[in-house]
């Protein structure tokens, strides 16, 4: 599918350079669960008429809006957009029809679609309608800029980040469950900043109890949306006062309904151990959560590492010894050392006094 477009109009570096500024348009977006989305319209000479990045669902495609700023300008024009337009009629029409109408002669596109109901559907219609269609540009980069849907879009699950902040020698929390803090202001603000990157933020009963969290993204200035917080419900009574409750919560049971706790979510994930975390993570998947964050602690790590439900996991080493056993970061028994899990380590980063490791996990699908 990947051709390359090569004219005077067009040399590479300027489709290239082109697709990076629509990926630009994307910053500060976050529409899941639809893709971030960035396009530009430019004349048959070249010139930027629009310019426009989807802002979320229900709203107007980047390409329309961009087409739709550009009036009658877009006839003959190059579309440049991160993803295949869209075939199919949802809450807006689609959008390859809108550039066929609009009477577009080029659309340069960063990759396709993964969606079924998209998935080369929209460049058929391009191509059928006689507009010479590019695709492949920049595509790595496309793809970067929102992991997350794409994996979303290919497998139907949320991408699932595990984040940890844990002392240099392996402590989640002090025996007495204190964990406040372990890592420094910086490291709790990189926090901070991927849960604004996540549609909802996963914790157990046992952090609920202990930490009373509220999950929320509190960074200054900020008033972008907030995750959903999902609360993975265990033996013992979630807190009537806890702060989530008041966040319209999903809670996820192993049995019956837990009492007292007003109208919020409640849904039955039986296992053999708790909560069946994988049927939560697909329940998560199909209610549009793209982007699932696990905040802790030490027993859902383990359970949804041990269960292979991690697509990237982030450790925040404080600048902390813990200078003896207090809560590990990931519950459980390593037995053997053929049980060890590989990872690829992503990048290695200080955040103010602290290490940031981002590593990620090949999955079996
Ligand atoms: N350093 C960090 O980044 C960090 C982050 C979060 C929390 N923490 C610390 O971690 C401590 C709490 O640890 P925790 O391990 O108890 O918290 P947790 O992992 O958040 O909660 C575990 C609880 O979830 C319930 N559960 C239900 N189904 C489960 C399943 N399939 N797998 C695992 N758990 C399931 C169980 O509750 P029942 O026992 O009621 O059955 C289980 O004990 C606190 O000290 C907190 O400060 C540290």
């Amino acid at each position: 599918m990947t051709r390359r477009v090569e004219n005077n109009l067009f040399p590479a570096h300027r489709a290239d350079e082109l697709m990076r500024r629509a990926i630009g348009l994307t910053e500060g977006t976050m529409p899941h669960p639809n893709p971030r989305v960035g396009a530009i319209v430019l004349t048959p000479d070249g010139e930027v008429v629009s310019e426009r990045a989807h802002i979320g669902a229900g709203s107007v495609h980047a390409e329309a809006a961009a087409l739709a700023d550009a009036g009658s300008a877009a006839k003959g024009s190059t579309v440049v957009v991160t993803l295949e337009p869209c075939a199919h009629h949802g809450r807006t029409p689609p959008c390859a029809e809108a550039i066929i109408e609009a009477g577009v002669a080029r659309v340069i596109i960063g990759t396709l679609d993964p969606d079924p109901r998209v998935s080369g559907e929209g460049i058929a219609l391009l191509e059928n309608a006689g507009i010479e269609v590019i695709t492949g540009v920049e595509e790595s980069a496309v793809l970067a800029n929102d992991p997350a849907y794409f994996h979303h879009r290919s497998t139907g699950l949320p991408f699932v980040t595990l984040k940890t902040a844990l002392t240099l020698d392996g402590q989640a929390a002090a025996a007495d469950h204190t964990s406040r803090w372990i890592s420094g202001p910086e490291a709790r603000e990189d926090g901070h900043r991927l849960r604004a990157e996540s549609d909802a933020v996963m914790v157990g009963a046992g952090t609920v109890i202990s930490d009373n969290p509220r999950l929320d993204v509190r960074i200054d200035g900020y008033e972008g949306r907030q995750p959903r917080p999902v609360i993975v419900a265990g033996r013992r009574p979630i807190p009537e006062d806890a702060a989530l409750l008041a966040r319209d919560p999903i809670i996820f049971t192993s049995g019956s309904d837990q009492p007292g706790l007003g109208d919020v979510e409640q849904v039955t994930a039986p296992g053999p151990n708790g909560v069946d975390l994988g049927a939560a993570i697909e329940y998560l998947g199909e209610e549009g959560v793209v982007a699932l964050l696990i905040e802790g602690g030490p027993t859902i790590a383990g359970a949804a590492l041990r269960a292979g439900l991690v697509d990237r996991i982030i450790f925040h080493f404080g600048a902390k010894l813990g200078l003896g056993t207090g809560l590990p970061a990931i519950t459980g028994t390593f037995e053997t050392i053929k049980d060890a899990q590989a990872v690829t380590i992503e990048q290695v980063t200080t955040v103010g006094t602290d290490i940031r490791v981002e590593m990620t996990i090949e999955r079996e699908m």
